[in-house]
């Protein structure tokens, strides 16, 4: 089956999909983006995504995007014609392409591209095992609440995780707090087993798996805060985990090559990956 990707209005072969090279997310990722889980064929939690990209959308001030009704059938309709069961959709709305000026064009419309990949759930043995972390200087905008295009920093952070031979890169803000990983959010565990995340604040993307998990955390009545939390804090807690729509929960289990407690998944973590795959899989 050759894949098929939908850009600006049809759906193309996926090798010739392009978009025009005075596109404003290729020369200002003037634009944003949603990576939604496809799960047994079913899009998991599509309602907080879109809530999200709409979100997104009216903080970068950019109108007259396709509209969650057509959106959702662009999104079922991609996932028919790639024949995905298990990966993931991928959505970017950029203000559209016109000559080059930093200043919003006004005659450019919104260029929607939605691809969809299969893709496998991650390696169940990283859940069993746990992974390792680095932290690093965020060195991001002050504006990491909209999920935007605009990734560079979040890609030198990875990269350097990658060289280190860590799954991912916790940043930190310019007084030692912990804001997110480049492409998870970041959860401890504290020795009174309260489970802590950063509050939703402008310095990171408010997951949907975090709200997720939130949720799933209020119903079970774990002790709960949303504060942050300094890198040294987490070095010395009982548990650590990260969470996104594509790693799920993984435990965290090394950081900067500190083993976090005794250095395997914490059982609060183990629990907490559980729920949220039945949650994932309840919606699939
Ligand atoms: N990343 N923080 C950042 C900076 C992210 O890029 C992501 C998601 C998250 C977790 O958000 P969610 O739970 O909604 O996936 C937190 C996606 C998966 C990506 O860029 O591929």
């Amino acid at each position: 089956m050759s894949r098929i990707a939908y850009v600006d209005g049809s759906y193309r072969p996926h090798r010739e999909a392009a978009v025009h090279i005075e596109d404003r997310g290729y020369q200002f990722a003037d634009g944003v983006y949603e990576v939604v889980a496809v799960r047994n064929g079913q899009l998991i939690d599509e309602a907080l995504h879109l809530a999200r990209l709409r979100r997104s959308l009216a903080e970068l001030r950019i109108d007259g995007a396709l509209a969650d009704g057509p959106l959702k059938v662009v999104f079922r309709e991609m996932i028919r014609r790639n024949g995905v069961v298990n990966g993931i959709v991928y959505l970017q709305i950029t203000r559209g392409a016109a000559p080059r000026d930093h200043a919003f064009p006004k005659a450019a419309r919104p260029v929607v591209v939605v691809t969809s990949r299969r893709s496998r759930p991650p390696d169940p043995r990283l859940g069993e095992n746990g992974i390792s972390v680095i932290t690093i200087p965020d060195i991001r905008w002050q504006r990491c609440d909209i999920k935007s295009i605009a990734l560079v920093a979040n890609v030198l952070g990875k990269q350097r995780a990658r060289e280190a031979g860590a799954y991912e890169a916790w940043q930190v803000d310019e007084v030692g707090r912990v804001t997110e990983g480049t492409s998870t959010n970041a959860w401890i565990v504290t020795g009174d087993n309260e489970v802590i995340t950063r509050a939703a604040d402008s310095a990171i993307l408010n997951g949907v798996t975090r709200l997720a998990l939130i949720e799933i955390i209020r119903r079970a009545g774990y002790g709960f805060a949303e504060r942050p939390f300094t890198v040294a804090e987490a070095k010395y807690s009982r548990e650590a985990f990260l969470t996104s729509t594509t790693a799920d929960l993984l435990p965290v289990v090394s950081i900067d090559g500190k083993p976090v407690a005794d250095g395997t998944p914490g059982p609060l973590s183990q629990i907490l990956r559980a729920a949220y795959l039945a949650h994932a899989a309840e919606r699939a």
